[in-house]
């Protein structure tokens, strides 16, 4: 893999410094073109600069790109690992392929992955609740305004050092169930992590930030009824002792975590399924007390609790407002296993030497 290096290598936040998620970014970055003659070609790490581009570049037009969130952790003898980049890189070409972008060698993606990691390893913080967030993305650059599906396009992978992705860290979530917009259809793009998927959930985003609440829990488009997903979260129930995760009926993200969580819950004999679940359901077992956990899953997120819903002006608190026994065992299994305090009994862990 070819290297180009920088002059000089950029200030790295002070040890103890609040990351916060997306804030700061390394020295280097992987980059790989596609051309309609060349295929996939000039995969190279080099400094993580700004590039210049044509304004008419079709990604600005109509957001023909896609992007993944991994996260590689620093291990207790200081070598560096990444969770699940299989799954990842081919969650990626399902989104390509949704997307009209061209699938893209997933062994390149990896080794240019490890290569950059290897270069920018001292960026890989160490303190608890902290790892180096990896961003691959595509994006359309062919310079042109007809809506057609792009014939270049540049991959890139950047990476951030980052702390949690809520401001306020583990304490529970407040969430706000939207009824009105939209985030995804079937038939639509809600099964892909798509560009647009984003930008369209930002106006809910915004309103219930105003309101005081983390995030937005979507209902499905149809019929406003069954519990979808957060936009940066899958979401998980425990009713009743049984969890209960809204199934992948194909306008919900497929969550890397999401899967994890499931396969450990299996195997510890807890009973867990993937089904439609209704809000008024979810409701009713708040009211009737056997809504005993509620959390979230995602990279950027980890395994976060959810504290309180509100729901037509109604608030709902869940399990007292603290962070459940089920959330809590999800939490260490899986950070268990992404920081190197636990077995790796999965072969989750992927080791960059
Ligand atoms: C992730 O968890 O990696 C995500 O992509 C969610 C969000 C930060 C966009």
């Amino acid at each position: 893999m070819e290297i180009v290096r920088r002059q000089q290598l950029k200030e790295k936040p002070a040890k103890g410094t609040a990351l916060g998620f997306g804030h700061y970014f390394t020295d280097y970055m992987f980059t790989m073109k596609y051309t309609k003659e060349k295929g996939w070609h000039d995969a190279k790490v080099e400094p993580n600069e700004p590039k210049a581009f044509d304004l008419a570049t079709s990604i600005f037009h109509y957001a023909q790109g896609i992007f993944e969130g991994m996260k590689a952790f620093r291990q207790p003898d200081g070598s560096i690992a990444v969770f699940r980049p299989e799954e990842n890189w081919a969650r990626m070409n399902r989104s390509a392929t949704r997307m009209c972008i061209p699938n893209f060698p997933a062994d390149v993606a990896q080794e240019g992955l490890e290569t950059l990691l290897k270069l920018d390893k001292d960026w890989i913080p160490s303190e608890p609740g902290t790892a180096l967030y990896i961003r691959p993305t595509i994006v359309a650059t062919r310079v042109m305004l007809g809506v057609h599906a792009s014939t270049e396009y540049l991959f890139f992978i950047i990476l951030s050092p980052v702390g949690s992705y809520y401001a306020h860290g583990l304490e529970p979530t407040k969430l706000i169930v939207e009824d009105r917009y939209t985030r995804a259809t079937i038939g639509g793009t809600g099964e892909a992590k798509c560009l647009g998927n984003y930008a369209a959930s930002m106006k809910a985003g915004e309103e219930a930030e105003e309101k005081g609440f983390d995030q937005v829990l979507w209902l499905d488009a149809n019929e406003k009824k069954y519990v979808e997903e957060v936009g940066s979260m899958n979401m998980f129930f425990v009713i009743g002792g049984e969890v209960v995760t809204p199934a992948l009926v194909g306008s919900i993200l497929p969550g890397i975590t999401r899967k994890s969580c499931i396969q450990v819950l299996k195997d510890k004999g807890i009973p867990v399924s993937e089904r439609r679940i209704s809000i008024d359901e979810v409701i009713a077992a708040q009211q009737n007390g056997t809504l005993d956990e509620a959390f979230g899953t995602g990279t950027a997120a980890v395994i976060s609790p959810v504290g309180l819903i509100r729901y037509r002006d109604k608030d709902y608190v869940i399990g007292g407002g603290k962070m459940g026994r089920i959330t809590k065992m999800l939490y260490d299994t899986i950070t268990g296993i992404q920081y190197g305090t636990a077995p790796d009994v999965y072969g989750w862990r992927r080791p960059v030497r």
